[in-house]
């Protein structure tokens, strides 16, 4: 199957009230692990790239070749959105030329009209070319890949003239923050969700920060319009412990234990085990 816009599956999950999860990729071990989870599951998948991963892999063009390639050789028949995640105003246009599905642009930290200006642009161009498109307003907290955010709660009338532009979902800070929440964490912040739903209707809502966040929060955000949940931080600490581990455990030193392949399967295997479960809780197992 050829990649899509997340646009459908993200109108289904709002209507069957799941949400679908973007995971971040790095390499062809985390692409391939997640491509056949979602497989397996029968599970709508969105693949996330920041504009550090896709410089780190060479390119956003490197990227749309191997997940394309790879949902050929490997038989996926679910949808498979290839999104950039974050990305400024030029990664965009980038990511468009070289075959995204999905583009995020993350104007939040622009004033408000300029926001509203350079988004207005991009619904343009991601219409003719069937392309789905997220916006974020409020900023998500904490730190993604040298991108750094104060964590402010989005503005629901910001968030209404972003909605109103015509884009596919939109993100708006609710309290969440990448990578790990701290022991001090208020939590989500669900007055300002149902604010939000309030003024952008049917509009699918994205959850950013989905590593840590507790299963009833998580069911509740669903059930207030969220769509799409982000993880990224999760299955890199899920790799590094099953790799700490083999590692640790000294299987390397056994045999042929050095080749790559047999020391990254373990890390592949639990990025797996924490895309299922993720899966599990959201609720979009089945649903491809
Ligand atoms: P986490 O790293 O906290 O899972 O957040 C991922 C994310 O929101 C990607 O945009």
């Amino acid at each position: 199957m050829a990649l899509v816009s997340a646009k459908e599956m993200l109108e289904k999950a709002r209507d069957g009230k799941y949400a679908v999860g973007q995971f971040n990729i790095n390499n062809l071990e985390w692409t391939k692990s997640i491509l056949l989870t979602a497989e397996e599951l029968k599970s709508p998948v969105i693949l996330g790239v920041s504009e550090g991963a896709g410089k780190y892999m060479t390119g956003f063009k490197t990227v749309a070749a191997m997940v394309k390639a790879m949902i050929e050789c490997l038989n996926i028949t679910v949808p498979v959105a290839l999104h950039l995640d974050h990305g400024t105003y030029d990664g965009c246009y980038k990511c468009i030329e070289a075959g995204f599905s999905s583009i995020m642009f993350d104007g939040s930290h622009f004033p408000i009209d300029e926001n509203i200006e350079k988004t207005k642009e991009l619904v343009k161009v991601c219409k003719k070319k069937g392309i789905s498109l997220e916006a974020e307003v409020g900023a998500i907290g904490g730190e993604e890949d040298g991108v750094v955010g104060k964590g402010e709660c989005a503005d629901p009338d910001e968030c209404m003239k972003i909605a109103d532009l015509g884009v596919t979902m939109l993100a708006a800070g609710i309290g969440n923050i990448h990578g790990k929440y701290p022991a001090n964490w208020e939590g989500l912040s669900f007055e300002t969700l149902a604010a939000v739903k309030d003024k952008v209707g049917d509009m699918p809502l994205v959850l950013h920060g989905g590593t840590g966040i507790p299963v009833e929060m998580i069911k509740k955000a669903i059930s207030l319009g969220v769509a799409k949940i982000n993880v990224n931080t999760e299955c890199q600490l899920s790799f590094q412990e099953a790799t700490r581990k083999y590692i640790e455990e000294g299987k390397d030193l056994v045999g042929k234990g050095f080749d790559p392949r047999k020391l990254l399967a373990p890390g592949c295997e639990a990025i797996k085990a924490t895309v299922k479960e993720k899966m599990e809780i959201f609720g979009s197992i089945g649903k491809a």
